[in-house]
């Protein structure tokens, strides 16, 4: 049912000054500089506090090395994603960039000697770990790549996957079988003066140790979290050719790596350590092959019978990422599942194995997971907001959804204090009808800087200041010529597009986004992501040809222009759009009594032959209780104070 009136969620005070509200608009711009600028400080953010335990520290260093393969892709990647995480309304889930990250380095769980990790069920060393990689930014850079090629990845790939694992599997069972089978007298030997070294050493050591009492032990190496036994002898060399690859010089770090690997073939950190390196090239010299290359040897690393469980976790994030960036998200799925098989226990890999289902478009095994993970602990804030957002993004199923994201969002966890489930909580609420809890969970959202404002809920902002109001006259755009343009030949755009309303031969597709209540409304789009649609522009060529000439519309990458058709009985719930970087133009064709919009606090209508023109990222909501259709022509021009050089650089929406 349409609803009777007119009902915001987000109430302007009548007769609210505009001006006003754009300076408080303007603020807030800037005070967030949007979450993009908050990810991208995070990540650059290298000091930790002063008494950071060695370890931690260490682990922070390791961690930035890993980050390193990736860093310079980073802006404009993590505007890609940021842009994939919510096209609001739609579903296309992207992992959630850690806004908060309040766990205190205080807690950081204590390694057991040897290669493994101590566990604390309810926040083990993984978690610490994920904290402590900043790669975990770069983990979500190419989601959009994702996007693109998650279609790509054939058959024969995921086989091939498969045999190269199983043979991988096979490889290890020999080592660790080869390990059981040490009867023979040779390796007996060797092994004797092994430990004859190692003994040795050991007395060294304390020697040392007894004249000088700070002496680090092993288990103070600050890598040791990471270094198998093995590897803890080849220490010097590991840090030597893991320091060449920090500074760059990724030939020299390979050959040391290189060097390392014809002795010991299957040392987790040179292993590792030449994936990196590898990748590294693969991203100077742009080469998929290198890429592929690199995650193979990642791959191994992960699979090589020694490496310790932390470091499995940071090879994986870096694995996962290059996966989904090559477009292979199953590979990528089945890298948490084999992290899940070997450590069952471990809900950090369970969360990833979730959140990589949803890149994907898998919600009902991400949904699996997510339940299995609150079995396990049913207050994980991280499982109850995703789990929260299928319910209430995929089944629509407000009621249930509300309770779950309320909770996930209250825990304050990390991964939780994420705009699109405060966008969504809000969404639902205001759905069920609950405009004051939906009003205050927007206001959370602003006072957090996940919100330009409670009314303006867009989440890929600019990066410039710009001025926020729901309304606009055709001065304030500084577009007037070619609104003119437009509104002088509007008969004709009006005659091509009522001719695209056939069923037969007509092109307007319904509205994908859930965001209507009721009713029939569709779309004819034009232009998209700053592209020209040539196949519809050829149905309409005197519309485009009009267009051609408005060069901030039709190179417009965070718009569209698009006819809209809208029957009687539509009900558009109250949504905002993704950007604040476009102003959205309506160019009335065919209005009879009836539709309403409201942006903001003020309800308007069309006029045929006119322009009508508002802020999508102020909240806005329509309805048509008429009796004819109405159509419109939609244009969205760049916001008229942003920068030419954002309008160059911006990832596409
Ligand atoms: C919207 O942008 O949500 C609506 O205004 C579209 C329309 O056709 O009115
Ligand atoms: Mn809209």
């Amino acid at each position: 049912m349409a609803k009777q009136k007119p009902k915001s969620s987000t109430p302007h005070k009548p007769g609210k000054d505009n001006t006003k509200n754009e300076k408080n608009n303007h603020n807030h711009s800037g005070s967030t500089g949007s979450t993009r600028k908050h990810h991208i400080d995070h990540k650059h953010e290298t000091k930790p506090e002063k008494k950071l335990q060695s370890n931690y520290l260490v682990l922070f260093v390791v961690s930035m090395v890993v980050a390193t393969s990736t860093a310079i892709l980073l802006s404009e990647d993590v505007q890609k994603v940021l842009i994939e995480f919510t096209q609001l309304g739609l579903n296309p889930f992207q992992e959630v960039l850690n806004l908060n990250d309040d766990t205190t380095p205080d807690d950081y769980v204590m390694h057991q000697e040897g290669d493994t990790l101590k566990k604390d069920p309810k926040q083990d060393a993984h978690d610490k770990l994920r904290e402590l990689d900043k790669n975990a930014i770069n983990r979500n850079n190419d989601l959009t790549q994702d996007k693109q090629d998650t279609g790509k990845e054939t058959e024969s790939d995921s086989n091939k996957n498969s045999n190269r694992a199983s043979a991988i599997n096979k490889d290890d069972m020999i080592e660790s079988e080869s390990e059981n089978i040490q009867d023979n007298s040779k390796v007996k030997e060797t092994k004797h003066q092994e430990e004859q070294q190692n003994k040795e050493q050991d007395v060294k050591e304390k020697k040392i140790e007894g004249s000088k009492k700070d002496k680090p032990r092993q288990e103070d190496y600050g890598k040791i979290v990471i270094t198998s036994k093995g590897d803890y002898k080849l220490r010097k060399k590991l840090d030597a050719a893991d320091k060449l690859l920090e500074k760059g010089e990724v030939a020299k770090a390979m050959e040391k790596f290189d060097a390392i690997l014809r002795n010991k073939s299957r040392s987790p950190r040179a292993m590792w350590g030449k994936a990196l390196a590898t990748d590294k090239l693969a991203e100077q010299q742009k080469s998929n092959k290198l890429l592929e290359e690199a995650i193979s040897l990642m791959d191994e690393a992960l699979r090589l019978s020694k490496t310790p469980e932390a470091l499995q976790l940071i090879i994986a994030e870096k694995l996962a990422d290059r996966q989904a960036f090559r477009g292979w998200s199953h590979k990528e799925a089945n890298t948490w599942k084999y992290l899940i098989g070997k450590h069952p226990d471990n809900l950090e890999f369970q969360r990833k194995l979730g959140v990589c289902y949803m890149k994907i478009g898998k919600n009902e095994p991400a949904r699996e997971v997510f339940r299995k993970i609150l079995s396990v602990d049913p207050d994980d804030g991280f499982a109850l907001v995703h789990l929260g957002f299928i319910m209430k993004t995929a089944d629509l199923n407000y009621t249930e959804a509300i309770p779950i994201l309320q909770r996930g969002i209250e825990s304050k966890q990390p991964g939780t204090q994420d705009g699109r489930f405060f966008y969504h909580l809000g969404d639902a609420y205001s759905r069920v009808d609950n405009v004051e809890m939906a009003r205050k969970i927007y206001q959370q959202g602003a006072d957090a800087g996940i919100f330009l404002s409670a009314d303006q809920r867009s989440l890929y902002n600019a990066q410039t200041p710009l001025t926020g109001r729901p309304w606009w006259t055709q001065e304030q755009t500084t577009y007037q010529p070619h609104l003119k343009l437009l509104e002088d030949n509007w008969q004709t755009i009006r005659d091509e597009g009522l001719a695209q309303l056939d069923l037969k031969t007509g092109a307007f597709v319904p509205e994908e986004e859930n965001l209507r209540e009721t009713g029939d409304w569709k779309q004819f789009t034009l232009y998209q992501r700053g592209r020209k649609n040539e196949e519809n522009c050829k149905k309409v060529p005197k519309t485009c040809s009009l267009l051609d000439r408005i060069p901030d519309a039709k190179g417009c990458t965070r718009g569209q222009i698009k006819f809209s058709v809208m029957h009687p009985g539509v009900h558009v719930w109250p949504h905002t759009g993704p950007t604040n970087c476009r102003i959205r133009a309506h160019l009335g064709l065919k209005v009879p009594e009836g539709p309403k919009i409201r942006v903001g606090n003020d309800i308007r209508t069309w006029k045929e032959g006119k322009f009508i023109i508002f802020d999508d990222s102020f909240e806005h909501e329509v309805w048509h209780e008429g009796t004819e259709l109405r159509l419109v022509l939609i244009v969205d021009f760049w916001h008229p104070e942003l920068p030419a050089h954002e309008k160059r650089t911006l990832s596409p929406i």
